[in-house]
């Protein structure tokens, strides 16, 4: 049997959505979220054609950083209701053939857990080598990686009189891997959610959580990594691990497990979402196509999850100071759209100042592009973010449903809410899931087709990227080709039309290029050259159909 024969590697072609229960549907109209709100849309998201959920965290919290700072690793925030409702949604996905991973946060916990809370009390508690602890915080230290709002990653205790570690929040305390224990209880809590029937987990800021403590000699500290993989499969063989990791590539390689696999499966491509957004400020595709063909070859079972868009600020960290600097001009004119001096609290439509044809042509490319898709909640109906929230929550506001009160989230009073929708353009009386289902013109619509595009090319998922040359300006031209299936695409940066010759080699006699997007059926010339129209940020996707092809368009 051929590799790409088997469907066990689901992640290859799998469409991910990531959504946030607190904000997504409330079904006992508190103003929160909730699992049996969510369990009530499953049908619209298997309408849409998504086959994997992505949940963020939904467990037991203090809530200072959106659920990232958890105080229980089995429980369920009681906000959002219990497990037997988290079962229930569970169930009635995967009997729409659809997948949930959720968000394992393991690198630290709140400082509201009771491991915290008895490791804080004295030095000789029993959990206080769960953390890093320090008499002095050493010399050379680490940057925070929220500056403004954090001024290091040491925090002194009183009580205990040490300082313990924190990348990210004081609250919000390193776990210290380098303790068995520790790894002990990280394996039972995917033991755990696998058993609930999760089919894998996004991994929060992994470079973080394999670095052991500093002076601490692990060994290898991908072997931690490996071993998550390994327990994850013994119990569910194709349970798959989403990473957050963003590297150079030549670093995320090594979180693939190197050429031989065996660590992350998907990895978010961080650095080509960046290039992409300094491609559309320039109007030129190249520093994309700079990006993608710098991306190393990965192992066949692994795959990178691409994203225009996510729940935390829009990072360019990757890019040069100067290149970032024409980003935030482009995009993020004002101070207030910018936050921690390196990211965008935009979402896209607003960014792109509502151009349908440049919104459109950005998710042509998120689905086109060699890897897998993944959609932040709101994007298939070009939700914009608030204005009035700043930093990173800005993004993170109801999910708008119709255009009656509170976009049809809740009937709460708004003042209870988990996060005001937008009172501007993008409210919910002109941006909702509603009027977009009937009509045939709206971005609920084209998203749709996307993904219905995206899945009858599985070449996207399993194909080699190579650039096509053209004699166009401003068009990346490329194809994804795979014993599956070939396919090319085109995207104009630019707002003229452009009409390119479009070299893609040689073909057999008898080929055809079928366009996934029309009606157009274009007879080949064998040298495999081909004139094009595009429109002003136009795309077309063509696949490459031999004669006798059977596949259907
Ligand atoms: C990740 C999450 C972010 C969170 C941080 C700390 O970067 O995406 O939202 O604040 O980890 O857990």
């Amino acid at each position: 049997m051929r590799i790409t024969d088997t469907s066990d590697l689901w992640w290859k072609t799998a469409v991910i959505y990531c959504l946030d229960v607190e904000t997504y549907m409330d079904d006992d109209d508190d103003g929160v979220g909730d699992f049996a709100g969510l369990a009530r849309r499953i049908d619209y998201l298997a309408d849409l054609g998504v086959t994997c959920l992505w949940l963020m965290p939904f467990y037991p919290t203090p809530d200072r950083d959106d659920g990232y700072d958890i105080s229980d690793f089995y429980g369920i925030d009681r906000r959002l209701g219990n497990h037997g409702d988290f079962v229930e949604m569970i169930r009635t996905a995967h009997d729409r053939g659809m997948r949930v991973i959720v968000d394992l946060v393991v690198n630290h916990t709140s400082d509201k857990h009771p491991w915290f809370v008895s490791a804080r009390r004295s030095r000789t508690s029993p959990y206080r080598d769960f953390y890093v602890w320090r008499d002095e915080p050493p010399k050379k230290q680490e940057p925070t990686v929220f500056p403004g709002e954090e001024a290091g990653v040491w925090e002194y205790d009183e009580r205990t009189e040490q300082y313990f570690q924190h990348v990210f929040y004081r609250h919000q305390p390193d776990l210290n891997i380098a303790n068995p224990r520790v790894r002990d209880e990280i394996a039972k809590t995917i033991g755990f959610w696998l058993a609930l029937g999760v089919s894998g987990f996004r991994i929060d800021a992994v470079p973080f959580l394999i670095e052991p403590p500093e002076g601490v000699d692990i060994g290898d500290p991908h072997e931690f990594l490996r071993d998550l993989k390994r327990f994850l499969q013994r119990r569910v063989g194709d349970a798959a691990l989403l990473g957050e990791v963003n590297l150079p590539y030549r670093e995320q390689l090594q979180f693939f497990g190197g050429e031989r696999g065996g660590e992350l499966d998907l990895q978010f491509d961080f650095l080509s979402m960046q290039a992409m957004y300094l491609s559309l400020a320039r109007s030129d595709p190249a520093p994309l196509i700079a990006s993608l063909t710098s991306r190393p070859a990965v192992p066949p079972e692994a795959a990178w999850a691409n994203f225009v868009r996510n729940h935390d600020e829009l990072t360019l960290d990757k890019l040069t100071d100067a290149e970032r600097e024409e980003v935030f001009d482009t995009f993020a004119p004002n101070d207030s759209q910018r936050v921690y001096g390196r990211g965008i609290t935009r979402r896209v439509p607003p960014m792109l100042a509502g151009d349908p044809r440049r919104i459109r042509m950005v998710y042509s490319l998120l689905f086109s592009m060699p890897g897998t898709p993944v959609l932040f909640y709101g994007e298939e109906i070009g939700m914009g973010e608030n204005i009035e929230i700043e930093g990173r929550q800005s993004v993170r506001t109801p999910m708008q449903w119709t255009d009656g009160k509170n976009g049809g989230f809740s009937h709460a009073a708004r003042g209870r809410l988990v996060a005001p929708p937008p009172e501007d353009g993008y409210a919910p009386q002109h941006v909702n899931v509603q009027q977009q289902r009937n009509d045939a013109d709206s971005m609920l619509q084209f998203v749709r087709h996307l993904i219905s595009r995206y899945r009858v090319s599985p070449e996207i998922g399993w194909g080699q990227l190579r650039i096509l040359e053209h004699d166009g300006r401003g068009v990346l031209a490329h194809e994804v080709a795979s014993d599956v299936g070939r396919m090319i695409a085109l995207h104009n940066f630019t707002e003229s039309p452009q009409r390119v010759q479009v070299d893609i080699g040689a073909v057999e006699d008898g080929t055809t290029l079928v366009d996934l997007h029309g009606p157009d059926r274009i007879a080949l010339d064998p040298r495999g050259k081909v004139d094009l129209e595009l429109a002003p940020y136009g795309y077309r996707w063509l696949r490459v159909s031999p004669r006798g092809d059977t596949r259907i368009g």
